[in-house]
Protein backbone atom coordinates (compact mmCIF):
# COMPACT_ATOMS: atom_id res chain seq x y z
CA UNK A 1 0.00 0.00 0.00
CA UNK A 2 1.46 3.50 -1.00
CA UNK A 3 -0.04 5.68 1.56
CA UNK A 4 1.88 8.96 0.25
CA UNK A 5 -0.33 8.08 -3.34
CA UNK A 6 -3.03 7.38 -1.22
CA UNK A 7 -2.99 10.23 1.22
CA UNK A 8 -2.74 12.45 -1.90
CA UNK A 9 -6.34 11.86 -3.11
CA UNK A 10 -7.81 12.53 0.30
CA UNK A 11 -6.27 15.60 0.70
CA UNK A 12 -7.55 17.11 -1.94
CA UNK A 13 -10.96 15.70 -1.10
CA UNK A 14 -10.71 17.43 2.55
CA UNK A 15 -9.53 20.69 0.74
CA UNK A 16 -12.45 20.90 -1.68
CA UNK A 17 -14.78 20.19 0.83
CA UNK A 18 -13.26 22.37 3.70
CA UNK A 19 -13.14 25.37 0.73
CA UNK A 20 -16.79 24.67 0.90
CA UNK A 21 -17.80 24.49 4.00
CA UNK A 22 -15.71 27.93 4.56
CA UNK A 23 -17.85 29.56 2.30
CA UNK A 24 -20.70 28.98 3.86
CA UNK A 25 -19.69 29.92 7.19
CA UNK A 26 -18.30 32.95 5.38
CA UNK A 27 -21.29 33.90 3.63
CA UNK A 28 -23.22 33.58 7.42
CA UNK A 29 -20.98 35.60 9.10
CA UNK A 30 -21.38 38.31 5.86
CA UNK A 31 -25.08 38.11 5.45
CA UNK A 32 -26.32 36.93 8.02
CA UNK A 33 -23.78 38.57 10.84
CA UNK A 34 -24.20 35.24 12.42
CA UNK A 35 -21.95 32.31 12.25
CA UNK A 36 -23.46 28.62 13.32
CA UNK A 37 -19.97 27.30 12.69
CA UNK A 38 -17.54 27.63 15.56
CA UNK A 39 -14.36 25.70 14.03
CA UNK A 40 -13.72 22.97 11.44
CA UNK A 41 -10.90 20.43 11.82
CA UNK A 42 -9.81 17.78 9.71
CA UNK A 43 -7.32 14.80 9.49
CA UNK A 44 -6.11 11.46 7.65
CA UNK A 45 -6.29 8.17 9.44
CA UNK A 46 -2.62 7.54 10.29
CA UNK A 47 -0.76 4.15 7.89
CA UNK A 48 -0.91 2.09 11.47
CA UNK A 49 -4.43 2.67 12.08
CA UNK A 50 -5.68 2.00 8.27
CA UNK A 51 -3.42 -1.51 8.71
CA UNK A 52 -4.86 -1.71 12.21
CA UNK A 53 -8.71 -1.11 11.08
CA UNK A 54 -8.19 -3.97 7.96
CA UNK A 55 -6.10 -6.57 10.45
CA UNK A 56 -9.85 -6.03 12.69
CA UNK A 57 -12.04 -6.40 9.74
CA UNK A 58 -9.98 -9.51 9.11
CA UNK A 59 -8.79 -7.77 5.34
CA UNK A 60 -5.71 -7.77 3.53
CA UNK A 61 -3.92 -4.39 3.50
CA UNK A 62 -4.32 -3.65 -0.32
CA UNK A 63 -5.58 -0.88 -1.54
CA UNK A 64 -8.62 -1.72 -2.57
CA UNK A 65 -10.13 -3.37 0.56
CA UNK A 66 -9.58 0.01 2.08
CA UNK A 67 -10.66 2.29 -0.44
CA UNK A 68 -13.82 0.04 -0.20
CA UNK A 69 -14.59 -1.11 3.44
CA UNK A 70 -12.88 2.32 5.09
CA UNK A 71 -15.07 5.29 5.09
CA UNK A 72 -13.02 7.31 7.20
CA UNK A 73 -9.62 7.62 5.84
CA UNK A 74 -10.39 11.29 5.34
CA UNK A 75 -12.10 12.83 8.08
CA UNK A 76 -13.64 16.59 9.00
CA UNK A 77 -15.40 17.34 12.21
CA UNK A 78 -17.43 20.70 12.89
CA UNK A 79 -18.36 22.01 15.64
CA UNK A 80 -21.54 24.09 16.22
CA UNK A 81 -22.72 26.63 18.32
CA UNK A 82 -26.27 25.42 19.08
CA UNK A 83 -28.04 21.92 18.06
CA UNK A 84 -30.32 23.55 15.04
CA UNK A 85 -27.47 24.72 13.37
CA UNK A 86 -26.10 20.63 13.36
CA UNK A 87 -29.56 20.35 11.09
CA UNK A 88 -28.48 23.34 9.14
CA UNK A 89 -24.98 22.52 8.24
CA UNK A 90 -26.11 18.83 7.45
CA UNK A 91 -28.97 20.12 4.76
CA UNK A 92 -26.64 22.55 3.25
CA UNK A 93 -23.81 20.08 2.84
CA UNK A 94 -26.84 17.47 1.11
CA UNK A 95 -27.20 19.96 -1.55
CA UNK A 96 -23.69 21.03 -2.31
CA UNK A 97 -23.12 20.84 -6.01
CA UNK A 98 -20.78 17.63 -6.37
CA UNK A 99 -21.12 16.78 -3.29
CA UNK A 100 -22.74 12.83 -2.80
CA UNK A 101 -24.18 11.61 0.62
CA UNK A 102 -23.63 8.23 0.67
CA UNK A 103 -24.66 7.49 4.53
CA UNK A 104 -25.91 9.30 7.43
CA UNK A 105 -26.19 8.62 10.98
CA UNK A 106 -27.85 10.72 13.65
CA UNK A 107 -26.82 10.28 17.28
CA UNK A 108 -28.23 13.60 17.82
CA UNK A 109 -31.79 12.71 17.54
CA UNK A 110 -31.02 9.02 18.82
CA UNK A 111 -27.41 9.21 20.74
CA UNK A 112 -25.78 6.05 21.08
CA UNK A 113 -26.41 3.88 24.22
CA UNK A 114 -23.19 5.01 26.05
CA UNK A 115 -24.42 8.47 25.32
CA UNK A 116 -23.10 9.28 22.21
CA UNK A 117 -24.27 12.14 20.57
CA UNK A 118 -23.21 13.31 16.99
CA UNK A 119 -24.72 13.81 13.39
CA UNK A 120 -22.62 11.89 10.93
CA UNK A 121 -22.50 11.89 7.06
CA UNK A 122 -20.37 9.70 4.62
CA UNK A 123 -19.76 11.83 1.62
CA UNK A 124 -18.38 10.83 -1.80
CA UNK A 125 -16.70 13.83 -3.64
CA UNK A 126 -15.04 14.48 -7.03
CA UNK A 127 -11.22 14.48 -7.49
CA UNK A 128 -9.79 15.51 -10.83
CA UNK A 129 -6.32 13.80 -11.46
CA UNK A 130 -4.29 13.93 -14.24
CA UNK A 131 -5.68 10.46 -15.77
CA UNK A 132 -9.19 11.43 -14.57
CA UNK A 133 -12.09 12.37 -12.18
CA UNK A 134 -12.15 9.63 -8.83
CA UNK A 135 -14.67 9.50 -5.92
CA UNK A 136 -13.29 9.81 -2.75
CA UNK A 137 -15.15 9.26 0.53
CA UNK A 138 -14.90 11.38 3.41
CA UNK A 139 -16.31 10.95 6.46
CA UNK A 140 -18.12 14.15 8.39
CA UNK A 141 -19.02 14.59 11.94
CA UNK A 142 -21.27 17.73 13.12
CA UNK A 143 -21.63 18.58 16.61
CA UNK A 144 -22.10 21.26 19.12
CA UNK A 145 -18.93 21.93 21.77
CA UNK A 146 -20.91 20.57 24.66
CA UNK A 147 -21.14 17.27 22.80
CA UNK A 148 -17.32 17.48 21.48
CA UNK A 149 -16.53 17.42 25.38
CA UNK A 150 -17.95 14.71 25.89
CA UNK A 151 -16.86 12.79 22.88
CA UNK A 152 -13.18 13.91 23.66
CA UNK A 153 -13.20 12.14 26.64
CA UNK A 154 -15.14 9.63 26.65
CA UNK A 155 -12.78 8.46 24.04
CA UNK A 156 -9.61 9.44 26.59
CA UNK A 157 -11.26 7.26 29.00
CA UNK A 158 -11.66 4.40 26.31
CA UNK A 159 -8.14 4.66 25.70
CA UNK A 160 -7.45 4.69 29.28
CA UNK A 161 -9.26 1.72 30.27
CA UNK A 162 -8.05 -0.23 26.83
CA UNK A 163 -12.03 -0.50 25.90
CA UNK A 164 -12.57 -2.58 29.27
CA UNK A 165 -14.37 0.81 30.65
CA UNK A 166 -15.72 -0.04 34.53
CA UNK A 167 -19.53 -0.13 34.68
CA UNK A 168 -19.60 2.44 37.38
CA UNK A 169 -17.41 4.74 34.65
CA UNK A 170 -19.65 4.08 31.91
CA UNK A 171 -22.66 5.31 33.79
CA UNK A 172 -21.42 8.20 34.91
CA UNK A 173 -20.69 8.77 31.31
CA UNK A 174 -24.25 8.06 29.98
CA UNK A 175 -25.51 10.70 33.73
CA UNK A 176 -22.59 13.06 31.91
CA UNK A 177 -23.83 12.93 28.28
CA UNK A 178 -27.95 13.78 29.90
CA UNK A 179 -26.18 16.71 31.20
CA UNK A 180 -24.70 17.76 28.20
CA UNK A 181 -27.96 17.22 26.16
CA UNK A 182 -29.37 19.52 29.13
CA UNK A 183 -26.98 21.88 28.69
CA UNK A 184 -27.38 21.84 24.53
CA UNK A 185 -31.28 22.10 24.71
CA UNK A 186 -30.86 25.38 27.11
CA UNK A 187 -28.05 27.14 25.42
CA UNK A 188 -30.18 26.16 22.19
CA UNK A 189 -33.09 28.14 23.48
CA UNK A 190 -31.27 30.63 24.25
CA UNK A 191 -29.65 30.89 20.82
CA UNK A 192 -33.04 30.99 19.85
CA UNK A 193 -33.83 34.07 20.98
CA UNK A 194 -31.14 35.51 20.36
CA UNK A 195 -31.40 34.90 16.68
CA UNK A 196 -35.32 36.16 16.54
CA UNK A 197 -33.87 39.99 17.27
CA UNK A 198 -31.59 39.00 14.31
CA UNK A 199 -34.43 37.40 11.55
CA UNK A 200 -35.78 40.76 10.94
CA UNK A 201 -32.63 41.93 10.22
CA UNK A 202 -31.65 38.32 7.90
CA UNK A 203 -34.68 38.85 5.91
CA UNK A 204 -33.88 41.79 5.01
CA UNK A 205 -30.28 41.46 4.08
CA UNK A 206 -30.98 38.34 2.20
CA UNK A 207 -33.76 40.36 -0.16
CA UNK A 208 -31.39 42.95 -0.49
CA UNK A 209 -28.48 40.88 -1.70
CA UNK A 210 -30.42 38.85 -4.07
CA UNK A 211 -32.14 41.88 -5.26
CA UNK A 212 -28.13 43.40 -6.02
CA UNK A 213 -27.18 39.92 -7.47
CA UNK A 214 -30.03 39.98 -9.73
CA UNK A 215 -29.92 43.25 -10.48
CA UNK A 216 -26.35 43.04 -11.45
CA UNK A 217 -26.96 39.42 -13.96
CA UNK A 218 -29.74 41.42 -15.59
CA UNK A 219 -27.45 44.59 -16.46
CA UNK A 220 -24.83 42.28 -17.39
CA UNK A 221 -26.99 40.03 -19.86
CA UNK A 222 -28.47 43.29 -21.38
CA UNK A 223 -25.00 44.38 -22.34
CA UNK A 224 -23.80 41.74 -24.39
P1 LIG B 1 -16.05 3.23 12.61
O1 LIG B 1 -16.31 3.28 14.10
O2 LIG B 1 -15.20 4.39 12.16
O3 LIG B 1 -15.51 1.92 12.14
O4 LIG B 1 -17.42 3.38 11.85
P2 LIG B 1 -18.90 2.96 12.21
O5 LIG B 1 -19.46 2.21 11.09
O6 LIG B 1 -19.00 2.38 13.56
O7 LIG B 1 -19.56 4.40 12.14
P3 LIG B 1 -20.08 5.44 13.20
O8 LIG B 1 -20.72 6.48 12.36
O9 LIG B 1 -20.88 4.83 14.29
O10 LIG B 1 -18.73 6.03 13.84
C1 LIG B 1 -17.81 6.75 13.10
C2 LIG B 1 -16.87 7.54 13.98
O11 LIG B 1 -17.59 8.32 14.96
C3 LIG B 1 -15.90 6.74 14.82
O12 LIG B 1 -14.76 6.38 14.09
C4 LIG B 1 -15.58 7.72 15.95
O13 LIG B 1 -14.65 8.71 15.51
C5 LIG B 1 -16.91 8.40 16.17
N1 LIG B 1 -17.67 7.68 17.21
C6 LIG B 1 -18.66 6.77 17.01
N2 LIG B 1 -19.11 6.31 18.18
C7 LIG B 1 -18.42 6.93 19.16
C8 LIG B 1 -18.43 6.86 20.59
O14 LIG B 1 -19.18 6.11 21.21
N3 LIG B 1 -17.55 7.65 21.27
C9 LIG B 1 -16.70 8.52 20.63
N4 LIG B 1 -15.88 9.26 21.39
N5 LIG B 1 -16.65 8.58 19.28
C10 LIG B 1 -17.49 7.81 18.54
MG1 LIG C 1 -13.47 6.38 12.86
Amino acid sequence: MEYKRLTLVYTAALKQLETKIDTINEEFKTLHKYNPIEHVSSRIKSKQSITNKLKKKGLEATHENLIKTINDIAGIRIICSFIPDIFKIADMIENMQGITVLKKKDYVTTPKENGYSSYHMIVSVPVSLSVGTIDVKVEIQIRTMAMDFWASLEHKINYKYDKQVPKAVRKELRDCAKMTHKLDKRMSHLGRNLMEEEKQAIKEITTEYTTVYTTALLSENAGI
